[in-house]
């Protein structure tokens, strides 16, 4: 449980990202998304000052500017697959 401000949280049950070399994990960052902001929940570096948590921020604020442009993006995708970004395909004619 991870308290912000004064509620509760469940950094497990968050949207997030994981850093990782392999199967080695190397950071965890989980965020929520507020009508137009986006709060970092937890944040977890496991190597210091190697550049993770700046990764995994610019990751979030990847995903949050995503969803505050279009919030109908849903947090998780067909068959449970997180969604953490948005393609667009299109056909030049
Ligand atoms: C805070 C934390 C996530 C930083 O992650 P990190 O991967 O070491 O950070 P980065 O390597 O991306 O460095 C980002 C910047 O912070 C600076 N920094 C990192 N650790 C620092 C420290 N202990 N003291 C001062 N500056 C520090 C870096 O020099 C860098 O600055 P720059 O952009 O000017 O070069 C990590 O130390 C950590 O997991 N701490 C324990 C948990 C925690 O406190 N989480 C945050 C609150 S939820």
């Amino acid at each position: 449980m991870v308290a912000v401000h004064d509620t509760l949280y469940r950094p497990a049950e968050l949207p997030g990202f994981l850093a990782k070399a392999g199967a080695h994990i190397l950071g965890l960052l989980t965020y929520r998304i507020e009508t137009n902001a986006c709060e970092i929940v937890s944040l977890d570096a496991l190597q210091p000052r190697a550049g993770i948590g700046t990764a995994l921020v610019e990751a979030a604020a990847g995903a949050a500017r995503a969803r505050l442009i279009k919030p109908s993006i849903p947090e998780v995708g067909d068959f449970g697959i997180p969604i953490h970004d948005e393609l667009e395909l299109e056909r030049f004619l």
